[in-house]
């Protein structure tokens, strides 16, 4: 079993992570006993550069009993021109069970998927998916709201270079939540036809009456130049801060993926403030990846018993 993008997946399994990661935090936190597979090893792929989806799998790994090797295109022979393809195998033989893969390259995951006979799992593609973060988002929004079904999510940014908007946007729509995009249109995804989501350009409409403000990073190194004029002319216009937040319900949840951009996307009191949900979307982060993990590795011991 691979995990390799929320688009492919129905419902019933996206809810059934869900409730499995919430389970494995409650776990976790009173103390009982947690899966182990302590026969595993994964090898995590970091192609790009990341901090809290490397140590989420890194914490989820340990907290289950997995080892791990980690590794970027610096320390491997990849810096020697070696290709996906021949990193994939070499692990792959040298006995590794599972991949964890983050790649500048939309479908890299895939490919290694084509050559590796374990589990493959995307954690960020390109402007592809980054399917972990949707769901550690999704079990963010559940700790405060019921359910998915009903809820208004509009997501601010920089909608087009974003792997985090498009998992979320197949995420949420398929939970029944209503997805709004709010962006200036360069920064607006093409082919509206086929997304599953409300297009805003400005943002007091775009936030209107919402339940969840989901903020984005620039995408700097994603974007070629001339999609914004300023920086500071994006931010006058499409900040989330103490006043544009009033747009949204008042007791709407403010998100970011991080890293975050002080003062470009959110200004420091919304990033810091009562409505923030950031720091447990880290937090959450791990448990997701324990859900995945668990599911891939049981599922492989269930049916070689
Ligand atoms: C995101 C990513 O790398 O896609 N970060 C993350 O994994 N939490 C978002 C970003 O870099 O903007």
């Amino acid at each position: 079993m691979n995990f390799l993008s929320i688009r492919e997946m129905e419902r019933p399994e996206i809810a059934k992570l869900l409730r499995s990661a919430a389970s494995l935090k409650k776990d976790s936190l009173s103390g009982k006993k947690l899966p182990a597979f302590p026969d595993k090893t994964v090898g995590l792929l970091f192609f790009e550069d990341s901090t809290r989806t490397r140590v989420g799998f890194e914490m989820a790994a340990r907290r289950l009993g997995i080892g791990f090797t980690s590794f970027g295109v610096k320390g491997s022979s990849m810096s020697k021109g070696e290709s996906l393809k021949d990193t994939v195998l070499t692990l792959k033989n040298e006995g590794v069970d599972g991949l964890v893969i983050r790649h500048e390259a939309a479908g890299a995951p895939n490919v290694a998927a084509r050559f590796f006979d374990g589990p493959v799992i995307n954690a960020g593609d390109g402007m592809h998916e980054h399917p972990t973060q949707a769901l550690a988002d999704a079990t963010t929004i559940l700790e405060h709201r019921k359910k998915l079904d009903g809820l208004v999510v509009s997501i601010v940014g920089d909608v087009m270079h974003s792997r985090v908007a498009r998992s979320n946007i197949w995420l949420l729509s398929k939970m029944g939540a209503t997805v709004r995009l709010v962006a200036p249109r360069t920064l607006m995804p093409p082919y509206k036809e086929l997304i599953p989501a409300e297009f805003h350009y400005s943002l007091k409409t775009g936030l209107d009456g919402a339940d969840v403000v989901m903020t984005l990073r620039m995408q700097m190194e994603r974007m070629e130049n001339g999609l914004i004029s300023s920086l500071g002319e994006y931010a006058s216009m499409y900040q989330v801060n103490s006043g544009t937040l009033r747009y949204a319900k008042p007791d709407a949840l403010v998100m970011h993926p991080g890293p975050v951009n002080r003062g470009l996307e959110l200004d420091d009191l919304t990033v810091d403030g009562k409505q923030s949900v950031i720091n447990e979307q880290v937090e959450n982060g791990v448990y997701v990846r324990m859900a995945i993990f668990n599911a891939v590795f049981a599922s492989k011991a269930k049916k070689k018993s």
